[in-house]
Formats: C-alpha cells, sequence, structure tokens
C-alpha cells in the first residue's frame, strides 16, 4: 500500500470517531485532506474550526460548517496529522507551518486523535522541529536559538515567519522548554504526550489505535 493508502485509511477510521453535535478541530495537510471528504460524507450536524486557511477553505466546499476560532472555547475532538510520532507520545507538527493554530486547537479539545501513516513512527523524535516566529527581531531570534534557519515559505496567517529548528532535540521536554522560553518563538512543533489522547495509523490490515 502507498503513503496515501495508509493516509486515507488512518483518516477515515478518524472521521467515523465523530458524533452529531460534536465540535471539531480540523487539522492541516494531506492526511487532513482525506479526512475532510469522509468527515463531510457523513452529513452530522457539527460545527467545525480550522487550522488553516486551505483547511478552511477545503472543508467549506465541502459543506462542512466552519466557524472562527472566537466563536468556540472548547471542542470535543481535534483530528490531525503530524510529521513524527514517537513511543514517548512526544510528537512533531508542522510541516505545513500551520503547528502554531493547530497546537492551539489539540489543546481546546477533549480528545486529539493524531492520523498517520506507519513512516511517522519514529523511535526518538528528530529535527527539523518547526518554528513560528515573530518577524521583530527574526536575526536576533534566530541567533539566539543557534541552529534554526527560515523556511522560505509564506507567513503563517497570523503573521509569523516559519522556520525550523536544526540541533540535536535530546530530551523533548527540555528542547520544548527552552523553546518556548526564547523571546521571539510564538510556538513551536515539539507536541507533548499530555496534548494526545490517541494515534491511529493506517496499516495492510486496517488501522491500529495507539492510547496514550
Ligand atoms: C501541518 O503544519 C502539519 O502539522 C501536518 O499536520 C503534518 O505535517 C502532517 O502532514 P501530512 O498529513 O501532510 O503528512
Amino acid at each position: 500500500m502507498s503513503a496515501d493508502a495508509y493516509k486515507r485509511a488512518a483518516a477515515e477510521h478518524g472521521a467515523a470517531l465523530v458524533e452529531d453535535g460534536m465540535r471539531v478541530g480540523l487539522g492541516t495537510g494531506t492526511t487532513v485532506a482525506f479526512l475532510l471528504p469522509a468527515l463531510a460524507a457523513r452529513r452530522l450536524d457539527i460545527v467545525c474550526v480550522a487550522t488553516s486557511v486551505e483547511t478552511e477553505r477545503a472543508a467549506r466546499e465541502l459543506g462542512l460548517d466552519v466557524r472562527a476560532f472566537d466563536e468556540l472555547d472548547r471542542l470535543d475532538i481535534a483530528l490531525d496529522g503530524a510529521d513524527q510520532v514517537a513511543p514517548s507520545g512526544w510528537i512533531v507538527k508542522g510541516g505545513g507551518g500551520a503547528h502554531t493554530r493547530e497546537k492551539i486547537v489539540a489543546a481546546a479539545a477533549d480528545r486529539f486523535v493524531v492520523l498517520v501513516s506507519p513512516e511517522k513512527l519514529v523511535d526518538e523524535v528528530h529535527a527539523p522541529v518547526p518554528l513560528e516566529l515573530v518577524p521583530f527581531g527574526l536575526l536576533a531570534t534566530l541567533r539566539a536559538l543557534g541552529e534554526a534557519r527560515v523556511r522560505g515559505i509564506p507567513r503563517s496567517p497570523d503573521g509569523g515567519v516559519i522556520a525550523d529548528y536544526l540541533g540535536e532535540v535530546g530530551d523533548p521536554r527540555g528542547l520544548a522548554d527552552r523553546l518556548a522560553r526564547t523571546p521571539g518563538v510564538v510556538d513551536h512543533g515539539l507536541f507533548p504526550p499530555e496534548l494526545l489522547s490517541e494515534v491511529v495509523v493506517g496499516e495492510e490490515s486496517g488501522v491500529r489505535t495507539i492510547g496514550f
């Protein structure tokens, strides 16, 4: 099976977890691109928030009710892809530069479900770790971070510069704390295990769910 087929299997399983009446967070990326039609096809009475302009547009075109995320203060479930998933429950997100909004949405959800193909499973999370940086003082922020590089993609919808930390990760919590403490860092793509409810991995035989 191709990576896309695994992503589709995981995404379709994710869509089936959503129930009538739920407030649903929609992630960003190619896995979520499989989730959206599967979710729309269920014709549930749900309201959604989107983590990117791309997801918002695609979800609306499919008929999903997408609200601004200043209308809701809590979500029942959030569904998203990831770039890396470690057995410790640390994940890395932000391959598409949407990690700041994705983390806000994940943290607001009672249940955060990550949908991946098997090649996203890693022994330990590693660089690159996506960053979103305030444009003001950008060079000083990059200098303070050390091994970090601007990615050269458009700014986030919130005006942030998308970059990547390229150094050693080591203890993810230690690095997450250091990145969060660095002035000019809006947020980073290290998501801690306590944010995660479960990971759905698309496999040959269907899907495997890993609980956290
Ligand atoms: C978006 O910024 C990312 O966090 C994605 O969720 C992540 O990169 C996974 O993307 P794919 O589903 O495209 O593999």
